[in-house]
Formats: C-alpha cells, sequence, structure tokens
C-alpha cells in the first residue's frame, strides 16, 4: 500500500526562494512564476514557422430536448509537436487540446468521459457551475477501461464515487456565457496528467453576448497557452518521482515550487504564426500552463490606442471594456481580449510577447498582418450587467493562508498550515449566503474556487487591479500579499474543493474541501 501523500523536503533552488520569501516578501522579484526551469533535451525549432491551431469542435453524440450528450474518450496517442519529432501524449480524443464543445446557456451538457489510459482519471470542468456528484471531486475516480494492474488507487474516502472505465458527467450550464476549460483533477497526479496532454476547451454562449457586435467567426481566436519541455526522444519530460505515474506523487525537489518548460506551446504547437486580416480580432486567453506566469505584450505596441482591450474575465463579460497595455495571466485565467490589428500597417509581423519570460519563453506567437478587410466589429461600451457585491452583504469573513511548512516530518504546500485531506472540511458554507474569504501566500498562488465565480474587493488591502475586474473564479496572488475575494454560494449542496492552481503546489497538498449546506 502506498503512503498518502509523500511529502517533499523543499531544497535546491525551490528551497532557496521559498527561504527568501519565508524571510520576507519584499526580497522575493515579484515579476516571476513560483518554478524551476526544466531544460528541453532538443534542439528547439525557430519560431514563428508553424501556423497556429484550432482545436477541433467536438459534434454531440445525440441532441434532444434540453440536452446535448458528448462522448470524449481519454487515451495515448503520439503527436508531432516539435517538427520531425513524435511525442507520446495523453489525449482527449487522443489530441492535445482536446476538441472544444460549444455549448448555450441553460442547455445541459452530459458528456461521457471514458477512460482508456493507464491510469485513474478525474475530469473536471472548470468554471462550470456544476452539481458535486459530477464536478470532479479529486477522489471520485474513472478508473481505467482496459483494467488497472495497479489494482488499488492509495486512497481512503469513504465518500469517494469510483467508476470504471467510463462515467456521464452532467452540466447544467446555467450560467454567464464564458471560455470555460476541462481538465484531469486525479488527487496528487493533476500536474503529469494535464502536462501530458489532459486539457481542453468548453466555450459557453448565451443571447447576451450574441446580441453584440463583437469579433467572431475566424476573428475570434481561442489561445491555450501552455509551456513544456522536451526529452531527448521527445516525449514531454516530467520531472516526476515516479516515471510510471502510478504510484508516488510529486516531482523532485527541484521543481516542487513548480515545473516550468522552455517551449511555449499555443494551441499545441510552438511559438505559431497566424494571419489575420488588419481589423479587429477577439482573442480568448487561457493559461493552461501548470505553473508559468505570463505577462503578454504586443511587439511592436500599436501605434496609437492601447494594446489589448479586455472585454471578458473567468467568468464572461465584464461590465465595460477596459484597456491594458499588458496582460498579466498566472494558471487557470481567462482574458477575454480584443487586438485591433487594424492598427496596423498590412505586412505588419505583431509578435506576443512574454515580458516575464527569457530566451525562449519571451515569445509566445506572431500575427502576421495580411490584408485589409471590412470591419464589422465594434466594441460597445457598455458589455453586461455584473452585480457588484458589497462588503456588507457578507455573512462571514474566513482567512486561509496558502504557505509551504511542516506537517509532520515533511514540507508540503498547505492551506490553513493543512495538506489536502478528503475527511476535511475547511468551510461550510451556507447556499444563499454572501461570504468573504480572505487570502494570505507566501510566494505566487492563483487561488481557484470550484462552483462560485467571486469578485476581488481588495489586493494588500488596496483597491483590486484592473485585470482583476468581473467575475473571477482564479485569482493571482503575489507572494506575501492578501487579498479578500466576495462570493454568493448557490444552487448546489455538497463538497467540492478550492486550491492553488499550480499544479504542483496542489499535486503536494495545496488543497482543501468546502462544502456547501
Ligand atoms: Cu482548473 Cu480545480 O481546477
Ligand atoms: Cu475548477
Ligand atoms: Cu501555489
Amino acid at each position: 500500500m502506498m503512503g498518502r501523500r509523500r511529502f517533499l523536503g523543499l531544497t535546491g533552488g525551490a528551497g532557496l526562494v521559498l527561504a527568501a520569501s519565508l524571510a520576507g516578501p519584499q526580497l522575493l522579484p515579484r515579476r516571476t512564476s513560483a518554478g524551476a526551469v526544466l531544460r528541453s533535451a532538443v534542439p528547439l525549432p525557430a519560431p514563428f514557422q508553424l501556423p497556429l491551431v484550432i482545436p477541433p469542435v467536438l459534434a454531440p453524440a445525440t441532441r434532444d430536448g434540453d440536452a446535448d450528450r458528448y462522448e470524449i474518450t481519454a487515451r495515448e496517442a503520439t503527436a508531432e509537436i516539435l517538427p520531425g519529432l513524435r511525442t507520446p501524449i495523453w489525449g482527449y480524443e487522443g489530441v492535445f487540446p482536446g476538441p472544444t464543445i460549444e455549448s448555450r446557456r441553460g442547455r445541459t451538457a452530459i458528456v461521457r468521459h471514458r477512460n482508456e489510459l493507464p491510469v485513474p482519471t478525474v475530469a473536471h470542468l472548470h468554471g462550470g457551475h456544476t452539481p458535486p456528484e459530477s464536478d470532479g471531486y479529486p477522489t471520485d475516480l474513472v478508473l481505467p477501461a482496459r483494467g488497472w494492474a495497479h489494482g488499488h488507487h492509495g486512497m481512503h474516502d469513504p465518500q469517494a464515487v469510483i467508476t470504471t472505465g467510463a462515467r456521464d458527467y452532467t452540466y447544467p450550464l446555467d450560467q454567464r456565457a464564458a471560455l470555460l476549460w476541462y481538465h484531469d483533477h486525479r488527487m496528487d497526479f493533476t500536474g503529469p496528467a494535464v502536462y501530458r496532454g489532459l486539457a481542453g476547451l468548453h466555450v459557453v454562449r448565451d443571447d447576451e453576448e450574441d446580441a453584440l457586435p463583437l469579433p467572431r467567426g475566424d476573428r475570434e481566436i481561442p489561445l491555450l497557452i501552455t509551456d513544456r519541455a522536451f526529452a531527448a526522444d521527445g516525449s514531454f519530460d516530467y520531472p516526476s518521482l515516479d516515471p510510471t505515474l502510478t504510484t508516488t506523487p510529486g516531482v523532485t525537489d527541484t521543481y516542487a515550487a513548480g515545473v516550468l518548460g522552455d517551449v511555449v506551446l499555443v494551441n499545441g504547437v510552438p511559438w505559431p504564426v497566424h494571419e489575420v486580416s488588419a481589423t479587429r480580432h477577439r482573442l480568448r486567453v487561457l493559461n493552461a500552463s501548470n505553473a508559468r506566469r505570463y505577462e503578454l505584450a504586443l511587439d511592436p505596441p500599436p501605434p496609437d490606442g492601447p494594446a489589448f482591450v479586455q472585454i471578458g474575465s473567468d467568468g464572461g463579460l465584464l461590465r465595460s471594456p477596459i484597456a491594458h497595455e499588458s496582460i498579466t495571466t498566472a494558471s487557470a485565467e481567462r482574458h477575454d481580449v480584443i487586438v485591433d490589428f487594424g492598427r496596423y500597417p498590412v505586412g505588419t509581423e505583431v509578435t506576443l510577447v512574454n515580458r516575464l519570460g527569457t530566451g525562449p519563453t519571451a515569445q509566445v506567437m506572431r500575427f502576421r498582418v495580411a490584408r485589409r478587410a471590412p470591419e464589422d466589429s465594434a466594441i460597445p461600451a457598455r458589455l453586461s450587467e455584473v452585480e457588484p457585491l458589497r462588503r456588507e452583504q457578507a455573512v462571514v469573513t474566513r482567512d486561509f493562508s496558502f504557505r509551504s511548512g511542516h506537517h509532520g516530518d515533511r514540507r508540503g504546500w498547505l492551506i490553513g498550515g493543512r495538506p489536502f485531506d478528503t475527511g476535511y472540511v475547511a468551510a461550510r458554507p451556507r447556499l444563499g449566503d454572501v461570504e468573504i474569504w480572505r487570502f494570505v501566500a507566501d510566494l505566487h498562488h492563483p487561488i481557484h474556487l470550484h462552483l462560485a465565480n467571486f469578485q476581488v474587493l481588495s489586493r494588500g488591502n488596496r483597491e483590486p487591479r484592473p485585470l482583476d475586474a468581473g467575475w473571477k473564479d482564479t485569482v493571482d496572488l503575489e507572494p506575501g500579499e492578501a487579498v479578500e475575494v466576495i462570493t454568493r454560494f448557490e444552487n448546489y449542496r455538497g463538497r467540492f474543493v478550492f486550491h492553488c492552481h499550480n499544479a504542483e503546489h496542489e499535486d503536494m497538498g495545496m488543497m482543501a474541501t468546502f462544502e456547501t449546506v
């Protein structure tokens, strides 16, 4: 029987970063990611050679009354990601990113997730307002259809609902139009599973958004950004303690603060190039990286006007557009932005750069402004209604610290001094109540709540930043920072999790259960 969890002695590079953070947040550069860079053992291709790929949209298996049924099989496959190299992946439908699901608000999507991988899976729809039995609680495993040689799953959770081969997840999707994503969420193994490819997009649309004159069709582009490192044989390199990924969770000590790759992939393509007309485009950016943060900017910047006009966030449209020169994004955040390529002369090559990167990771992709075309979009001054939640509405304030520390004789990533324990409920919010949750961090921690979107109320005792606007489900904490979020828990009673979305932190304990009552 394996141990419940291996905690890591955080030594080496990561340990130094942690020591610095414990000595005082002012010692840490704020403009970084928690983690260590893993270098590829293969030559990296020249950037901006390969065309951007848009993930395929999945057709429903059946459509009836008010539900669409989908079938997605997670399986092993091979992809040519770096030219001439074959990379084994774990893909939904055998592709990375997985196929995109397009849903309409209020129309239920029932997704049958089949598991043909050699390890258990758990599917979670990130940003979905989903009943607990379909939310992908980390021990609600789908065991491999073709059997699991390993035989036991090493967890002791009497409430877990374990199925073999497949599971139907029901998503009511009674929620605002937004870019959601689905990914693996198995306890202790989310990092390696997502790294091997288990992530895809799920777009929810509604009439309100459709009525706006935003760029659409091929002028609406999803950008799922990840970083990876490649081993000499072309495989994704992930510094697991256990290469079989079946027994021992965690990564080697150097990477305990997060695994950062040296290749930036957009929709699974290294540093792609994409031709655009000289018009507005809607870029729907998801940072699906395990641990890397990016500060996205345009090079050259447009000759006049802002680089980005943000129209939406994790939870859909903002009340009104917000201009930004750059967009800082942490794991799991979504930023829905308009870029007006009409500000550039035809022929301009506009590079999406990452100001937090160095060398190969300082670049993300390139747009080539290829031709003039009629402009058919506009950015309305009023986008949507966002009901502001007010401090006075809150019936309780809860405090949670996100830090590394000792639990027993091991170090790990802890919430309120505890590692993830399925038997411990950290909060029991009542349905209908408004609550303030106050988070304090030692390092960079992007904190994510399942079930409930929230609004950022304060950051470091000051006003939230412009990028904190709207409905969020993930908030990026800076080292040493405190953030208050306010939310209302609604509709579904049961247990859910909240956690750091740095996948390595999550796997090494930085997750907790809350139960709506
Ligand atoms: Cu994107 Cu709990 O997950
Ligand atoms: Cu989630
Ligand atoms: Cu974290």
